[in-house]
This record gives structure tokens, sequence and C-alpha cells, in this order.
């Protein structure tokens, strides 16, 4: 008999679009989350996130979704999936205290033969370590036995429109085996094919594993785009010729810096969790190290190629296209651009940007210009730098337009004053 009732804590990037899912799939879905903007917004029909459209959430509430910022109002449930997020804390270190909150509002609405699911990204164990308990105090129950327990973490790909909640194999890993059951049980009703790690530290691991390998193979291509250009080697040409190889490659490429929730913060969370052990994650502390670099290199190039344009970069007028951390989306946490704004800045520049998904861009509570005449703003600035080569952008004829260009994605037609990264 399938589960019916599904609460989803923390309706963002990752729980609003599994909501659309389960309630697409026949559940009966809440939402509860403590931004009374957000359920207020969602209630009214809004989505706040790039990949669900406001039809989606129009046609959840039609079928009783409810979003809800009073933990009271919420209900118990069959399924209660966990998604708030997990930040650093000012240490660099994990700071699980939305988790531990969420769980404690699971726990007070947890009855027996209910599923906890968490899907925030986390070190391995927190699971076991520190959900179980939180939740087998509260409810007096036994984790296995009283309720089910189970980690799947999130892999969607934000703006990625082959890739889905429903098409991407959905890791499960139960804290008993029972669990697991139950976990594979609810979502192999809402995705098409459900992976059952050995446990939920396995599946807390794969996540981990996942984001490590970008950052890694990331800061390889930057570390690479660095000293390619002074061998006079053009490192987008050499890796399109690698990824013709048909296996053993995997393409990345370079960048201005990493940006996003999974890349520049998660693994982080298993390099605390190593430390723990008296020894560093080396692999993760040198991928920190040179793509966090990447921004204050990005200034760098602008200087000299403004230099070798006889202009200074103090008082140049430079135009950032695309200040979200990835393309054709409106996220901005984490993006590189707010480094680059602010390290150009600092050197005199005067900074503007345009990007369409951004209506207004703020860093360190300055407001920057936003140029909203696109073809005018390339012309007049001194210094145009590409950070995100949106869909909307019509790179040749930016490229046409500009004095001097900056191209930090590969993405820009070949020309003299345009410069790859
Ligand atoms: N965004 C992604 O692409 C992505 C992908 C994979 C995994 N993740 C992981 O998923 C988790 C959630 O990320 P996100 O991007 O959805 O974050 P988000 O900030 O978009 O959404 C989290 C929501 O949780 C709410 N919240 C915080 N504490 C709460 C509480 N105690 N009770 C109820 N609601 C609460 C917040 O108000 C917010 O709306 C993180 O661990 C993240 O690392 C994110």
């Amino acid at each position: 008999m399938p589960a019916k009732d599904v609460l989803v804590i923390g309706l963002g990037y990752v729980g609003l679009p599994l909501a659309v899912q389960a309630a697409r799939a026949g559940f009966r879905v809440t939402g509860y989350d403590t931004r009374p903007e957000v359920t207020g917004g969602l209630m009214a029909g809004r989505s706040h996130v790039d990949d669900v459209t406001d039809a989606e959430v129009a046609g959840m509430l039609a079928q009783g979704f409810r979003a809800v910022c009073d933990e009271a109002l919420a209900g118990t449930a069959d399924v209660i999936v966990i998604c708030v997020p997990t930040p650093l804390s000012v240490a660099d270190g994990p700071d699980l205290s939305a988790v531990k909150a969420a769980t404690a509002t699971a726990g007070r609405l947890l009855r027996a033969g209910t599923l906890v699911s968490l899907e925030s990204t986390t070190y391995p164990g927190t699971t076991d370590e520190v959900v179980r308990p939180l939740l087998e105090k509260a409810s007096g129950l036994s984790a296995g036995i009283g309720f089910s327990l189970a980690f799947s973490p999130e892999r969607i790909d934000p703006g990625n429109p082959e890739y889905g909640l429903r098409n991407t194999p959905k890791i499960v890993g139960g804290v008993t085996p029972s669990c697991a059951d139950a976990a594979a049980d609810f979502y192999g009703q809402i995705c098409d094919q459900v992976v059952r790690a050995k446990s939920a530290r396995e599946a807390e691991m794969a996540k981990l594993l996942e984001n490590t390998y970008r950052h890694v193979n990331i800061a390889l291509v930057n570390e690479m785009a660095i000293f390619c250009r002074e061998l006079g080697v053009d490192l987008w040409d050499a890796i399109r010729c690698a990824a013709t190889k048909p296996f053993g490659f995997q393409a990345f490429y370079p960048g201005p810096g990493v940006g996003g929730h999974c890349i520049p913060i998660d693994p982080n969370y298993l390099s605390y969790k190593v430390r723990t052990l008296g020894y560093p994650f080396r692999f993760v502390e040198l991928a920190q190290e040179i793509n966090g670099r990447m921004p204050g290199y990005v200034t760098e190039r602008a200087a000299e190629l403004l230099n070798r344009n006889a202009q200074a970069l103090n008082g140049a007028r430079v135009l950032l296209l695309g200040v979200t951390y990835k393309r054709d989306i409106a996220d901005q946490r984490e993006s590189p651009a707010r480094p680059i704004a602010r390290k150009l800045r600092r050197r005199g520049a005067a900074v503007a940007f345009h990007d369409p998904h951004v209506a207004q861009w703020q860093v360190d509570d300055v407001i920057v210009p936003r140029a909203d005449d696109l073809d005018a703003a390339v012309a007049a600035a001194d210094l145009v730098i590409l950070l995100q080569p949106h869909e909307a952008y019509d790179l040749a004829r930016i490229a046409g337009t500009a004095r001097l260009l900056l191209d930090t994605r590969g993405a820009m037609p070949a020309a003299a004053h345009v410069e790859a990264l």
C-alpha cells in the first residue's frame, strides 16, 4: 500500500522540484518552509526556483498542495523529506543547524511507520549519528522498527533540460535494510530508477564523491589554463581533441571559478570529516585553493588585456556579462562574479553588469549598475568580460561590438580583440 501524505521540509532548489514530482506521482503533498515569503509566494502560485514553473505550482495547488510556514499546520505524514541548506560555519566547517532544526520538526511530527528521508548534502555518518538519535529521542520510536530513516542525495542539475528528478537515477541508503526498502518504495514511485546503497553512509559518500570529482577536475583544467597560456598552448583546443576519445576521458572546462552549492561548499563537508581522522583530504584542499584563485586570475588577465591596449584597469569601464553561477539560471549563490566584481572595483574599475536572469545585483552591499541596453553597454565598455554564456546572448554580435573582450568560457568566436582565459 503506497504512502499517501508527503511532507517536504525546505522548499528551495531541491525541495520544490521534489514536491512537484511527488504531487505528479499522486501523493498529497505539504511543504513546510520557515520563510513566509517562500510559502506565501507558492500559495499565490509563484515559483521562486528556476526549474519549477508557475504553471507547475498552480497544478500542485489544484491537486491540494499546501505550503505552510507554521510547523503546527504541517500535519503528520507518511513520508517526511528534509531538503534544508547545509552551509559552512564561520570556521568553514559544516553548519548542520538547519538539518537539526528540520529533524526536530520531523521528530515532533513523526508517527509509527513514517519514512524520514534526508536529502541535504552532508558528511558520511550524519543520518546515522546526528539525525537518527534526534528522531528517536523526539518520537520514542526506534529507526528500523518504529519508523524508517534513509539518506537520498539530491542530484539535480539546475537548468538541465534533459535530466531532472524523474529520469536521474535516485540513490537511497537506509540506516537498516528495512529502512532502505521503505525509501526505495517511495522513490520508486517518483523516479524511474532507484539505486540502493549499502547503507546511508555510502549514499552520503556517493554524493560527495560526485561533487568532489567535479571540483577536482575543474581545478585540473583551471591550473592547466594558466600554464598553457604561458606555454603558448590553446587548452580549449586540446580539450576538444582529447574529448574525441570515446572512453576514459570526460571533458571539463576552465572558467572564472566555481559557484553554486555543490562544488565550492559540499566537498568541505568531506574534508572536515577526513580531518577528524587526523590528516587532510589533500585533493579537495588543493582544488579549493586552485579554483578559489580563479577570480583573482581573471582580474589579472583583465588588467593585462587593458594594458596591452594602453589602458589601465583603474578608471576603465568594465562590463560583466552573466553573473549567475551557471548558465541559463538565476541562482547567484557563490557565483565567482562576486569576487571578480569586488577585485575589479578595488583596483579602480567602474564595473557594470548585464544578466537577463538578474534584475538587481549588489556586491558588498553596494549596487552594481545594471546595463539594460546590452548593445549600447557592450559598445561603451572599455572591456567586456564574459562570465556566463547565457542562451539569450548573441555571442557573435557581442564580439562584433565589443572593443576588448575577455572570454572566460571559451565560447566566443576568435578575433584579435577577443581573448580566451
Ligand atoms: N541547489 C542544488 O542544485 C542542489 C543540488 C544537490 C544538492 N543540494 C543540497 O540540498 C540541500 C538544500 O539545498 P537547496 O539548494 O534546496 O537550498 P535552498 O536554500 O534553495 O532551500 C532550502 C530551503 O529550506 C528552508 N529552510 C531552512 N531551514 C529550515 C527549517 N528548519 N525548516 C523548514 N525549512 C527550512 C529555507 O528557507 C529554504 O527555502 C543542501 O544541502 C544542498 O547542498 C542542492
